[in-house]
């Protein structure tokens, strides 16, 4: 931090009310925005924590429309889903507010209201695309038709989603209503706009000069070429029934609410109003006071709202505070693939906390060392297990334990040492301590969450190999003062993991602190960890338990029968008779040899005892099978097929597979054994 603030306002992006949290939002924002701010709590810093759901927009209206209810039972049922599920893993807002709450409505109207009294808005009529049939006009992503760019054929209004591209609803080709599947017709209708290109130069001033170098690369990179490539004004406004009222009179406004992209961000506002009225604090403290330092965490595609819109719109105003910096991470895709609510392809939060009870650690860790801080990041399973398995079980977990049992074993529990207070002994371990502290502030205060795990975990390490080295297990009978000062300097150091770990895995953190008995179960980075010689730690328990295959191969299968389940069966080919079925001769054979075509990826060559002859057959389905697992399997062979030459070689059938719809090829043999040459029919 270059500047000291007297308080910070850290606001996590409003997730919208229309689905479950999954992993990749709380990899985007959530997870960082709750590190960052136990770190600041942890320097005795004023922080104010805000976040709610996003309760208005085309989002909301989409899911009501697919879950045939209204937007209003839809925000309901997802918002209290949305904070159950932040509660129970631990998100330490202060406030986790709604856009629905009256306060919103008014805080959202009375920012509009100045805005527009002070000419801030440019009042203008347009045409937009309005469904006759549903006699409504369209949001952007009521609209599909083809993508200009790429020419996909469903790509929305705002978005074509295959390419990426920012579209504006007439760039569409063959635009249709997805309300009515009609074509939409253009219709005139007036619009509050905020101009955008005004604030050009402003721009360039505030992000393009100052913050080069000082936000991340990732976002002002972002932000430069939005600025470089020229700025339009953009509706404040929309022609819709759900949504905050457009707050003057019906003769000029009436259907019309606030544009979900101005309201949101408003949210932050109303969000710290309210919680500012049950603390009794000033909430204008936290807005308008320059000694207020405000972050926004985001994720990738919010990242123009949060730099470029929402602060014209607090600069307009003019009694607003800027943001500070949008420390905003990347996309975390999922076992190869995009996380996507509507394919299902995501791991839900509410269901990991159902399945790994007790193990969110685990997935703050995993979430963190892997976050998309720079560039999208991927999420596996089987990275999941290795992480947990071979560093916080092996690492971490280990060295606690190793502490816990050995002072249980030979000093019936009690610490060691006949020092009032603990103190290092080992000045490399001294060091080391002082160090991770050092480096933690560095990279926490910049939003290095991964690096600063990394050296969290590096200490104990660190402390790992203090233990192997000086061997308490066997000075304890020759050298046993050697034994009880190491014994006492592996606990001073896994106490401070206990203190350092505090903004990344809390409940493991307080885990230790009990463990080892120390008066506070949270401590301050500026408090001392006072521990006594003789005092008694608690009984050692493990902080993690191991994940086994099973574990994790359950949750792949889970995933991909879920993503089976959205994936349409292949259509039905054309009818066919008897006689056409009857001509095919199927037979049960047996594989005697199989080997890989040479120089052909696909292609396995076979040889067949088809019970009539023994023949060969070439079949291209090399990428999934190993030839050597096949041979000796009972396969079923189209024999009468005429013989074509691949590769050179004749091949005399067809191998009968089957093919899910994911892609993967398995066999069809037969249920039971059976001789071979048996026909099919
Ligand atoms: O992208 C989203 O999920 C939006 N609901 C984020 C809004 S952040 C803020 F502006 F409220
Ligand atoms: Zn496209």
């Amino acid at each position: 931090m270059t500047k000291k603030f007297k308080r910070h306002l850290i606001t996590a992006a409003l997730p919208y009310a229309n689905g479950p949290l999954h992993i990749g939002h709380l990899a985007g924002a959530y997870l960082p925005a709750d590190t960052y701010v136990r770190y600041l709590r942890l320097k005795g810093e004023d922080v104010a924590f805000v976040c709610g759901s996003d309760e208005y927009g085309a989002a909301i209206t989409m899911r009501a429309k697919k879950e045939n209810t209204t937007p209003r039972q839809i925000i309901d049922k997802y918002h209290t889903q949305i904070k159950d599920t932040f509660a129970r893993f631990g998100m330490s807002f202060d406030i986790y507010h709604r856009t629905s709450a009256p306060i919103h409505t008014e805080t959202a109207q009375a920012i509009f209201t100045r805005l527009n009294d002070q000419g801030k808005f440019v009042v203008q009529e347009s045409e937009q695309y309005f469904d006759e049939k549903a006699q409504q006009f369209l949001a952007d992503r009521y609209i599909i038709g083809t993508c200009p760019k790429c020419g996909h054929d469903r790509a929305f209004g705002d978005q074509c989603e295959k390419c990426g591209s920012t579209l504006s609803p007439t760039d569409l080709i063959n635009p249709r209503s997805t309300l009515t599947d009609t074509p939409p017709v253009l219709k005139r209708t007036k619009h509050w706009y905020l101009p955008l290109d005004q604030y050009e130069d402003w721009l360039r001033e505030w992000i393009v000069n100052e913050k080069q170098g000082v936000w991340k690369t990732n976002v002002y990179g972002q932000c430069k070429s939005w600025i470089e490539g020229g700025l339009q004004a953009r509706a404040m406004t929309r022609d819709l029934d759900w949504g905050i009222p457009v707050p003057l009179p019906p003769e000029e406004a009436a259907g019309k609410v606030l544009y979900v992209w101005l309201d949101a961000p408003i949210g932050y506002i109303s969000a710290t109003r309210e919680w500012a009225r049950q603390q009794d604090k000033n909430w204008e403290d936290y807005w308008k006071s320059p000694d207020t330092r405000l972050i926004h965490f985001v994720g990738k595609d919010n990242i123009v709202f949060h730099c470029i819109i929402f602060p014209i719109v607090l600069k307009a105003h003019g009694e607003f505070i800027l943001p500070d910096n949008v420390p905003a991470n990347e996309f975390l895709n999922l076992e190869g693939d995009k996380i996507s609510t509507s394919r299902n392809w995501a791991v839900w939060l509410h269901e990991y906390m159902d399945e790994f009870p007790g193990r969110n650690d685990e997935l703050r860790y995993v979430l963190s060392s892997i976050a998309p801080e720079t560039g999208d990041s991927e999420f596996t399973w089987k990275d999941y297990q290795t992480r947990i398995n071979s560093e916080l079980v092996a690492i971490l977990g280990n060295l606690v334990n190793r502490v816990a049992v050995l002072i249980h074993k030979f000093y019936e529990g009690k610490v060691p040492s006949s020092a009032a207070q603990l103190e290092f002994t080992h000045a490399g371990l001294r060091e080391a301590v002082g160090k991770t502290y050092d480096a933690l502030d560095q990279h926490l205060g910049n939003f290095k969450f991964k690096a600063g795990l990394f050296e969290v975990i590096d200490l104990a390490r660190t402390g790992n190999k203090y233990l192997t080295d000086t061997e308490p297990w066997k000075t304890i009978k020759t050298e046993p003062e050697k034994a009880a000062e190491a014994l006492s300097n592996a606990l001073l150091l896994a106490t401070h993991l206990g203190v350092c770990l505090q903004p990344f895995l809390p409940e493991t953190a307080t885990k230790i602190l009990r463990m080892f008995n120390l008066p506070q179960t949270h401590y301050r980075w500026d408090e001392e960890v006072v521990i006594a010689g003789g005092q008694s730690i608690n009984q050692p328990f493990l902080l993690f338990q191991k994940v086994e295959d099973a574990d994790i191969q359950k949750q792949i299968d889970k995933l991909h029968q879920s993503k089976l389940a959205q994936t349409p069966a292949a259509p039905l080919k054309a009818e066919i008779v008897y006689d056409d079925f009857s001509k095919l001769d199927i037979r049960v054979a047996e594989v005697l040899a199989c080997e890989k075509v040479p120089k052909a990826n696909k292609l396995l060559k076979f040889t067949l005892d088809t019970g009539l002859d023994q023949r060969t057959v070439v079949s291209g389905i090399a990428e999934y099978f190993n030839p050597a697992d096949l041979v000796g399997q009972r396969v079923l062979v189209v024999v009468n097929l005429a013989p074509r030459e691949l590769r050179g070689i004749v091949s005399q059938g067809m191998i009968l597979t089957a093919k899910d719809r994911d892609g993967k090829l398995v066999l069809v043999q037969p249920a039971q054994e059976v001789a071979n040459g048996s026909g099919v029919s």
